[in-house]
């Protein structure tokens, strides 16, 4: 192990009291986050599986992924379907389309479906709601997650608020990445039409509502420093949400972060131990964009306390148009390919997929 300056705060120690607290001052979490020894990574994600294993076993959840229209009203800098890509081909599913991928998706053992798409003025709340409506009748036992991006907030009083809709027609979660913490680096990353508070507001306000809440940021993204990830930990802190999405910045050759590099596995991996430390029973993916760096990312993922995976159930005519980075693994797999090849490499590694809900578990 490398001999570290810090003598009082040796990594070991740092973790085994992050792992006790849930907690680290400042300047500890940045020398774990920028700590690349073998051996303290080693450490720090067998604590994180250690815990991930005392709440969840080694079950792995799986969410089915419905990418439902890839057209987006918004231009995040970093993302191949923002609105100014005139290359991007658009599509959207009607909710027929939408409900047969549930329906195929629920014969495959998901129990949990994932509404995920660019922000499409083209869906009417009306629509949504539906949808959720129809999902839920179909399939009762199972959980809806909708992943579409920030909404007017309204207040309680108002029987138009979106989310508040949403979930009276019965979703169940909700993901809303905050994509960093740190304001002028929110605005470094976005068009200036774009608002980090109102983001935040969204957050909260979904927390309010009810729903379990997923935050998350890209790792390596362009301009990002570990001040910003330590900024992240603080905000994840502050929100406690029941899920987090972490993955590796990917660049996508139609926009204006194409030759910029990826973000680094290992420090994607270290974020993930971290925020297992911190939010003991927190539900967190090992994504597929962390699949798309690394071969063995997933694995790895679940390795580093991840313990969820969200293989694609678009059709597969639309799968290759859903790109928002290059290179995007699964794009030409059919879904029960995909969840047989995830079996096999969750098995490979000793864990499990199950036929579940996989609700957040509440541990104090
Ligand atoms: N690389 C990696 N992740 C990306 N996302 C968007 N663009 C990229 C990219 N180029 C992530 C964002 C978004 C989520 C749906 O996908 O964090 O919230
Ligand atoms: Fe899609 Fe392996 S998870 S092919």
């Amino acid at each position: 192990m490398k001999n570290h300056s810090y003598n009082d705060k040796r990594p070991i120690d740092m973790i085994d009291r992050l792992e006790k607290n849930r907690d680290l001052a400042d300047d500890e979490f940045i020398s774990l986050i920028t700590d690349d020894d073998p051996e303290v990574m080693s450490y720090l994600s067998g604590k994180a599986v250690d815990t991930r294993r005392r709440i969840y076993g080694n079950d792995v959840y799986i969410r089915g992924l419905i990418e439902f229209t890839n057209y987006c009203k918004n231009n995040c800098k970093y993302c191949g379907i923002r609105r100014g890509n005139k290359n991007a081909e658009r599509y959207h599913l009607d909710e027929d389309e939408i409900l047969s991928c549930c329906d195929m998706g629920y014969e495959l053992g998901f129990r949990t479906f994932v509404l995920q798409g660019g922000e499409d003025p083209y869906y009417t709340d009306d629509m949504i709601v539906s949808i959720v409506r129809e999902i839920k009748k179909r399939h009762p036992d199972v959980a809806v997650t909708l992943s579409i991006g920030e909404k007017e907030i309204r207040g309680e009083q108002d029987d138009t608020d979106s989310y508040r809709r949403y979930f009276e027609a019965g979703a169940d979660r909700y993901l809303l990445r905050h994509e960093t913490a740190d304001e002028d680096h929110y605005k470094y990353l976005h068009p200036d039409e774009m608002s980090y508070d109102h983001r935040i507001d969204c957050l909260k306000e979904l927390k309010d509502i009810g729903y379990q809440v997923g935050c998350g940021m890209m790792i390596g993204s362009p301009g990002q420093k570990p001040e910003h990830l330590l900024e992240d930990i603080r905000l994840i802190q502050e929100l406690k949400p029941e899920m987090v999405g972490i993955g590796p910045f990917i660049p996508h050759h139609d926009t204006e972060y194409a030759d910029y590099p990826h973000g680094s596995v290992e420090l994607t991996l270290r974020m993930l131990s971290i925020i297992r430390l911190i939010l003991p029973d927190v539900l967190l993916p090992a994504t597929t964009a962390l699949g798309t760096v690394a071969f063995d990312g997933r694995e790895r993922g679940i390795l580093s306390g991840a313990n969820v995976v969200m293989p694609n159930l678009s059709p597969s005519g639309v799968r290759d148009k859903y790109l928002l980075y290059d290179n995007k693994i699964c794009t030409g797999d059919e879904a029960a390919e995909c969840i047989r090849c995830l079996s096999g490499r969750m098995e490979s590694i000793g864990y499990r997929i199950v036929v579940s809900r996989g609700d957040h578990v509440r541990f104090v």
